[in-house]
């Protein structure tokens, strides 16, 4: 962080204390602004007043500890918290509604109640994740209901901004991970700032100066695009490596080491190259499906994107047939489940791939014995124990007690650390069906277990260990043959 100038004295608000408002608020309170978190959810409201995280992210909690009540106060008003500030992020959800496009009604509402508060000039910054030309429409409405406020009509016929107080639209999009929230608003990769004023660029910048990183300063329509496009790359690498996963396989080769071996091109970059049973969470499925439908309205041609959602969406039934294959028999077996969050260090399972696994065990007789660090108390909302059916569980080798196969369906770092001989002893069957590559095939086979993994040979022991002076020996090496 660059050492801050003196600050312009401005309040902040943000509205939505969801997954990206909550962290966006602390960090900006932590980087020493005045911020008001504002919520219609009287609940989430009154959880957060008694410094109570309403979700779990590493590194929250002390933040909220810190800041409540001095540099972060919550309220439940959003129009107040409108009037108190200048600059009002929006971060309300934008779900996928019916068609698969966005359902904005959120954000509209957002932009309704700024125009009802508008004592001053404000600049509106949207977060949440919307289709491009949601910024102009904001702007739209804010003039419209402004004017309507007014007693004036709804100011069509002159420029709009007669009688009503200025206020600019800017879109900022976020690139926070869920997991890594706190971590990636303190070290971000960009900036993107779309404006189309001086003033709106202006303020946008002084709320990040302390932050050191590129600026890319564009047009809110532009922003909006880059956020869209960023969400549908990243999305596209993962079926990219998992439809190459499907080739190794049926070759014989292993994925892991493609994976490394094309990432280390820094044209292609070593992240987002994991395979396993596919991308799942809040975002990428429904911005992909929202950017896919933007472009079709458009006349693009999105088939590239309609592939990446197909394959995405065939990683299920691909891990169902491992597990079929591995047991034979489905129907009356129990199966451990390790993993229930979207990803790890997160407690959310909203899109969940393992949700989905479980849904088709469950439908084809299984009985379930789950466990995850932090996703128990969401999943248990969803799905609530049934005696013999679905059993939650206190660790990983209570999940295993005479389970006839173990299934991985989050890579969370306590998994990595399993003592897999005492696993092992705790299941009836010794099989070990791996969405996310967490072990070395050897490693899993030392323990005893049959393991079958996503894009390796399974039963090859091609993956071997190799000290770190072996390891630094070969990075100076220029050339690196296969198997040397
Ligand atoms: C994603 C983006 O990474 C963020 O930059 C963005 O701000 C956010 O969406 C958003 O739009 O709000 P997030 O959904 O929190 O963040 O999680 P990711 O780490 O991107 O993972 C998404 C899914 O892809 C997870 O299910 C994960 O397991 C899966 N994934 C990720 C893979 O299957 N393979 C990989 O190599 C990486």
């Amino acid at each position: 962080m660059r050492a801050s100038k003196r600050k312009p004295a401005f309040k902040i608000a943000v509205l939505g204390m969801g997954h990206v408002g909550l962290p966006t608020a602390l960090g900006l309170a932590e980087l020493g602004w005045e911020v008001i978190g504002a919520d219609d959810d009287a609940q989430k409201v009154k959880l957060l007043e008694e410094s109570k995280a309403t979700f779990y992210e590493p590194d929250m909690q002390p933040l909220l500890t810190k800041h409540l009540g001095h540099k972060f106060r919550v309220t439940g008003d959003v129009g107040k918290a409108v009037a108190d500030a200048t600059v009002l992020f929006v971060c309300v959800g934008t779900p996928q509604g019916q068609s698969g496009k966005a359902d904005l009604s959120q954000v509209e509402g957002v932009a309704r109640t700024v125009a009802a508060h508008l004592n001053g000039y404000k600049l509106i910054v949207e977060k949440s994740t919307v289709p491009a030309i949601t910024a102009q429409w904001i702007k739209r409405t804010v003039i419209r209901h402004a004017h309507i406020a007014r007693g004036n009509g709804s100011g069509a016929g002159g420029n709009g901004f007669e009688s009503v107080p200025l206020f600019d639209v800017a879109s900022n999009p976020e690139f926070l991970q869920e997991g890594k929230a706190i971590e990636n608003f303190f070290h971000p990769d960009r900036i993107v700032i779309g404006v189309d004023s001086e003033r709106a660029r202006e303020l946008l910048e002084a709320v990040y100066r302390p932050l050191e990183c590129p600026i890319v300063v564009t047009t809110p329509t532009t922003a909006e695009l880059i956020k869209h496009a960023a969400n549908a790359f990243l999305s596209t690498k993962i079926s990219f490596i998992n439809m190459v996963a499907d080739i190794c396989e049926a070759v014989g080769a292993d994925v892991e080491s493609v994976a490394r071996g094309i990432g280390l091109d820094p044209r292609i970059g070593t992240q987002f190259l994991s395979a396993g049973i596919g991308f799942g969470g809040y975002c990428f499925p429904k911005d992909l499906r929202a950017f896919l439908l933007l472009g079709e309205e458009h006349g693009a041609d999105t088939s590239l994107l309609r592939e990446v959602e197909r394959i995405n969406l065939s990683r299920i039934e691909l891990f169902m047939a491992k597990v079929r294959k591995a047991l034979w028999v489905v129907s009356g077996k129990s199966i451990a489940v390790l993993g229930l969050a979207f990803k790890p260090r997160t407690d959310d399972i909203r899109e969940a791939p393992s949700l989905k696994v479980i849904d088709c065990l469950l439908r084809e007789g299984a009985s379930v014995r789950l466990y995850d660090p932090k996703a128990m108390a969401n999943t248990r909302r969803e799905l609530p124990a049934q005696p013999g059916r679905v059993t939650y569980c206190q660790s990983a080798y209570e999940a295993a007690e005479g389970a006839h196969a173990v299934l991985v369906l989050t890579e969370w770092d306590e998994f990595r650390k399993l003592d897999l001989k005492k696993l092992r002893r705790a299941l009836a069957v010794p099989v070990m069906v791996d969405g996310r590559n967490l072990y070395r095939p050897d490693q899993v086979h030392k323990a005893g277990l049959e393991y079958i993994s996503m894009g390796r040979p399974g039963t090859d022991p091609v993956v071997r260990p190799i000290s770190p002076a072996r390891n630094a020996e070969r990075r100076r090496m220029p050339a690196v043959a296969a198997g040397s």
